[in-house]
């Protein structure tokens, strides 16, 4: 009988993380990498010394009643744990972790991209020339708004958005807002030109472009209320790679329909993986399906970051990512 601790983890990982994972541990690896039911999911607390678990699977305080607890720890796949009740995770006693760091600057890559493909209409142009519909180069075809010097307020002054800042200060000349209920340090501000709004509703009046960097709390879900798009900039952009339930996706649709705001980029939805579908005809709105830390290079720091959480757990070291 093995010795180690028993390791379940619930999706493929990349391969190289797949093997550490098996060289330290008594692992079960993903085989068909389906999304994990509730049942799934405390049948692995009750059979497992620990969890390698990813955004979709949906630690709720009803999962974490499972009966017995084996599990110890769940290490998440993910600098967001917003699909563990962490409420319920310490009253079982069980550790929670994430991967932060490791996928700050691929994410902020990917919210450039989205800036750039909602603004400049790259998705719509690409859609026209794949179905044969381009009927060649004129003046007014497909003008965009120009990127270069919009005002840009970030909503959440974490890792993540510094990155975006920074990218967007001094890559593309953007004025650079923030609203973060923790102020940032003037350092951190400095770094990227930043600056501080006292409220989120001064920010959503001067941002051309908002971007959304916050985690999903019971504070934040819905924040992007109908109020709240209502009091951006006539012609604004809404850019989301956080999470889906912080936008109100009826008063979005409302606000895109009637004009008020000119476009959206999308990577998280709310519901994941199903998509509102009444996004899927708006051509200025930008659909990815949440691949923000989606590069090779990420994926396996994230899988090794997670690796380091489960070791230092069952080695009886600090656990560097613990969260609860
Ligand atoms: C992850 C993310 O890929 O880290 C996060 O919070 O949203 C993504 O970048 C995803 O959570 C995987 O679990």
């Amino acid at each position: 009988m093995s010795l180690k601790p028993r390791i379940l983890v619930t999706r493929r990982l990349p391969p190289v993380v797949e093997v550490a994972v098996q060289e330290r541990f008594d692992a079960t690896l993903a085989t068909d990498d389906h999304q994990f039911g509730s049942g799934e999911l405390q049948r692995a607390l009750s059979d497992f010394d620990g969890v390698l678990s990813t955004v979709t699977d949906r630690f709720t305080a009803e999962v974490l009643a499972a009966y017995p607890i084996r599990a110890r720890i769940i290490a998440n796949f993910g600098v967001g744990t917003d699909n563990i009740d962490g409420v319920a995770a310490e009253a079982h006693e069980i550790v929670v972790t994430n991967t932060p760091d490791v996928l700050t600057e691929c994410t902020a890559d990917l919210v450039l991209a989205l800036i750039l493909m909602t603004l400049r209409r790259t998705g719509e142009g690409e859609r026209e020339l794949r179905a044969g519909r381009w009927s060649g180069w004129r003046p007014t075809h497909l003008l965009g708004h120009r990127v270069t010097g919009c005002i840009l307020g970030l909503v959440g002054m974490g890792r993540i958005a510094r990155a975006v800042g920074r990218r967007a200060h001094h890559g593309f000349g953007m004025r650079i807002l923030c609203y973060d209920p923790v102020s940032p340090s003037p350092v951190e501000l400095a770094a990227v030109g930043a600056e501080p709004r006292a409220t989120l509703e001064a920010l959503l009046a001067e941002s051309d472009i908002v971007s959304l960097h916050c985690p999903s709390t019971p504070e934040t879900r819905r924040m992007m209320s109908g109020l709240r798009l209502a009091q951006m900039k006539p012609g604004a952009f809404l850019i989301n790679t956080a999470r889906g339930d912080i936008v109100d996706d009826d008063a979005l649709i409302a606000a895109l329909l009637s004009g008020h705001l000119a476009g959206a980029g999308l990577d998280v939805h709310h519901g994941e993986p199903r998509v509102d579908p009444r996004y899927l005809g708006m051509e200025n709105v930008v659909l990815l399906p949440h691949i923000g830390s989606a590069t090779r290079e990420t994926r396996e720091a994230m899988g090794f970051r997670a690796l380091e959480n489960l070791e230092a757990f069952f080695d009886g070291r600090p656990v560097p990512d613990r969260v609860v």
